[in-house]
């Protein structure tokens, strides 16, 4: 009889439930919403990225609806054989637009955008200068290049310099930082990280996944929200979270996007989004240059959430974000966490180690535009109540 070649995934798995971290998927039986159902149980919900509420949108769900009857459900084909269709022209001259840049492509993911834009981008013969707290995305697309990697401690500028100065001066570097970090919601040392960058001639790239439609006039990110127009080469944004639906792009100059399109291997090699998600940004892009109220009501519920959090004595670290950690120590302890709460009626994913540091596990909170402030009074009473009960204040 053939033995199992894959025997030892049953052993990774026990060791994961041993240590309290085996985790199974929670579904969603409603709509993406501030209060919604995760398995069959009402709970308000602070585990989305549903910045703006977007994913409930009425003008959102017409444009998609719409799109769906003019055009049919898929593209049929990678971008550039026969799956570029009129609709993802659009949106791309619609975010250039948005972004201020000369030219933007628009990928299946954030995930994609980054990672297929750095190992398109580099070779070998080339370095990559990379926040120690980076994407996963923008690390995969590092190794995919075969660049030499060097990881600077997060957000430490005089650790940045001291690498730069001792690669080559002739070397291409691409120094790289995330806009927002996704565990820990600060920002990225963009204004210094871009004076490094002129002064030793790298290319400098900002993965905004966090910030688009959150920082900045309208949304528009951090490079807007630190006016570092004309200074950052390669814009990353995501219109997966705040935008409400799916993708991610590259804003830039019109020479790397065309170059991106010869290039890049998620948008040779897979097979763009069908029109209705590209109809649905688009409109994303109508409410952020229309309805920015909107993003007022998300740093409002923002302020007002982390106050409540700081003032009942919770570690909420760094954050200058909507994404707000609690952080609990081990990972066992902020899955109990996060495991309370969801019985309480609130849901906070517990994130553990490899996502965050082995004593730095949380539960991870980001309060949404269209949460109520009766919704976020009601959190925060649980998290006294369970925070008090598991030791944590
Ligand atoms: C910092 C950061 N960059 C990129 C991504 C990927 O974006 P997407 O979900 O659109 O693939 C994420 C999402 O998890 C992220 O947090």
């Amino acid at each position: 009889m053939r033995s199992n070649p894959l025997a030892f995934l049953d052993t990774e798995l026990d060791s994961l439930r041993t240590q309290g971290l085996h985790r199974s998927l929670r579904i969603l039986d409603d709509r993406q919403q501030a209060t919604t159902r995760f398995d069959h149980k009402s709970v308000v919900n602070l585990s989305s990225n549903n910045y703006l509420g977007l994913t409930t949108h009425p003008l959102l769900i017409e444009r998609a609806i719409a799109a769906v009857k003019e055009y049919g459900v898929g593209s049929g084909s990678v971008r550039t054989i026969a799956g570029t269709m009129a609709i993802h022209m659009e949106l791309e001259k619609r975010l250039a637009a948005f972004k201020h840049t000369e030219a933007v492509v628009v990928f299946q993911s954030g995930f994609a955008a980054n990672a297929g834009t750095v190992s398109a981008i580099l070779t070998k013969e080339d370095a990559i200068i990379s926040d120690a707290l980076n994407h996963a995305s923008i690390i995969d697309g590092a190794r995919l290049s075969k660049a030499t990697i060097k990881v600077f401690p997060h957000k430490d500028v005089d650790a940045c310099r001291t690498i730069l100065e001792e690669l080559p001066a002739a070397q291409r570097k691409l120094l790289i930082t995330d806009g927002v970090f996704s565990m820990d919601g600060d920002l990225g040392a963009l204004p210094a990280l871009c004076d490094l960058a002129e002064e030793f001639g790298c290319i400098m790239m900002v993965d905004d996944a966090h910030a688009s439609g959150v920082f900045g006039k309208n949304g528009r990110g951090t490079v807007d929200h630190f006016n570092m127009h004309g200074r950052v080469d390669i814009q990353v944004g995501t219109l997966s979270k705040a935008m409400g639906a799916l993708g991610g792009y590259v804003a830039g100059s019109a020479a790397l996007i065309d170059f991106l399109y010869h290039r890049a291997r998620p948008f040779l090699f897979s097979t763009s989004h069908p029109p209705s998600v590209a109809a649905t940004c688009i409109a994303a892009v109508d409410v952020l240059e229309k309805e920015p109220e909107i993003i007022e009501r998300l740093w409002d519920n923002t302020r007002f959430f982390k106050k409540g959090l700081e003032a009942l004595g919770f570690d909420t670290g760094l954050s200058e974000s909507p994404i707000t950690p609690v952080i609990a120590g081990e990972g066992s302890r902020a899955m109990k966490l996060s495991d309370r709460l969801f019985e309480e009626g609130v849901f906070a994913q517990g994130i553990a180690f490899p996502t965050v540091a082995r004593d730095k596990a949380r539960v991870r909170t980001i309060v949404t535009a269209t949460h109520t402030k009766d919704e976020l009074q009601f959190a925060l009473d649980k998290f006294k109540l369970v925070g008090v009960e598991l030791g944590l204040i």
